[in-house]
């Protein structure tokens, strides 16, 4: 850290330069003594004074000259210099002050006149150091703010701006899948419809992982979720891929539910990965029908998921909610249902972080019910049910 106090001392005389030296150095200043004006102009770069003490009359370059020369550089216009001179006049102090000198000192040197201002000047340099200090910091944050604030504004734009494309294409994508999907159905030879449908949900999937990704960090923000218009919604968005994919018939038996507050895409996706899992146990029969029940006690939410389906052997029941345990094919030809195995497990982890459970019922070749339960918590007249933010989806 620079203390403010290196000195530099310009004299013609030998005398004087001995002098300051001796008296300077025993005041604990680290002192550089020159003896003409070019060479103390040569010198300031690589020594850097705080304080120059500079004598007036010099053969060659005098103190004004040299003064005045100093102070064209700006990067040395901190430098506080002191004029040094035998003769004490006005006039010649007058011209000291106009090129740039600080204050003035009259020969012959008072030690104790001539230490204290010497003091007073350090000081104040090294204020006006601080000063400059801060002043280059504060410079610092304000850019790297201003930058930062520039990127974040031009993301949300670029984002806002990209969720608008995506969710405008989503509606003429839809209409492309149902004509599709029909046009599939009533010419089961035509391979091309085929293609154009398994095109259609691939372009479906990138556009839902783009939503996906826009919306996440709003989505997980807790807002009062009511889980039947969730499971409505569920059930709306599957309504097609039902009837002609699968032939399903959907009953739904809803309870008035409390609200509560929770993140809204914990459920959908759980919950819809319950429903998925449910019409995918019954592609190969002719009319499933998919039952999906809500009720509430004083404790609890309870949401029963019941299919007709294939039901699960019980070797494998207890392995269901292990990440990536499958009966799936992870990619198909043709309709076949596909999975990775992580459905089950994120669900699990996402009903716990609210304190709630999930339990399975099956018969193998009957069908299987899921029963998630979520407790409630009851503050006066509001209804909560508390979780973490953090679930893997
Ligand atoms: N309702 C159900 N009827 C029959 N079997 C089921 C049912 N639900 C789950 N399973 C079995 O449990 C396995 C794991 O389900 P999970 O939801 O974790 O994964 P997935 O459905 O295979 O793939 P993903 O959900 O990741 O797309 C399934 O592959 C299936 O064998
Ligand atoms: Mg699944």
């Amino acid at each position: 850290m620079n203390l403010s106090k290196k000195i530099m001392v310009v004299d013609d005389a030998l005398s004087i330069l001995t002098f300051l030296k001796n008296v300077l150095t025993d005041a604990g200043y680290d002192v550089i003594t020159i003896a003409d004006g070019e060479q103390a102009l040569a010198r300031l770069k690589n020594f850097k004074p705080d304080l120059i003490l500079l004598d007036i009359i010099m053969p060659g370059m005098d103190g004004y000259e040299v003064c005045r020369k100093i102070r064209q550089n700006p990067a040395d216009n901190h430098i506080k210099i002191i004029m040094l001179s035998s003769e004490s006049k006005l006039e010649e102090r007058l011209r000291g002050y106009k090129v740039g000198a600080d204050d003035y000192i009259g020969k012959p040197f008072e030690e104790h006149e001539l230490l204290a201002k010497v003091r007073v000047f350090l000081r104040l340099k090294r204020v006006e150091d601080e000063l400059v200090n801060l002043n280059d910091k504060l410079n610092q944050q304000v850019q790297i703010r201003t930058q930062q604030l520039s990127d974040a504004e031009k993301m949300a734009t670029v984002g806002r701006l990209t969720a608008g494309i995506v969710h405008n294409l989503n509606n003429p994508l839809q209409a492309m899948m149902s004509i599709s999907q029909i046009l599939a159905l009533r010419h089961p030879n035509i391979s091309q419809i085929k293609d154009l449908r398994k095109a259609c949900d691939r372009m479906y999937e990138i556009i839902a992982t783009i939503l996906n990704t826009g919306k996440r960090e709003s989505e997980l923000a807790s807002v009062d979720v009511d889980l039947n218009e969730v499971l409505r919604d569920i059930v709306e968005l599957k309504q097609a891929d039902h009837f002609f994919k699968y032939s399903i018939h959907t009953k739904m038996e809803l309870q008035p539910l409390p609200i509560f507050r929770g993140v809204y895409a914990h459920f959908s996706q759980s919950l819809g990965n319950l429903i998925d899992n449910a019409t995918d146990a019954m592609y190969y029969q002719n009319k499933g029908v998919l039952t999906i029940q809500s009720s509430v006690t004083d404790r609890l939410i309870r949401i029963k998921i019941s299919d007709t389906g294939t039901g699960i052997d019980t070797d494998k029941i207890v392995m269901i909610f292990d990440p990536f345990f499958t009966t799936k094919p992870l990619t198909a030809d043709d309709n076949r249902p596909t999975g990775t195995g992580l459905g089950l497990a994120s669900c699990k982890e996402m009903i716990e972080s609210y304190k709630g459970n999930i339990q399975v019922d099956s018969k193998t070749g009957k069908g299987t019910t899921f029963i998630v339960e979520l407790p409630i918590f009851r503050t006066g007249q509001s209804v909560l049910i508390e979780g973490v933010s953090s679930v893997l989806l």
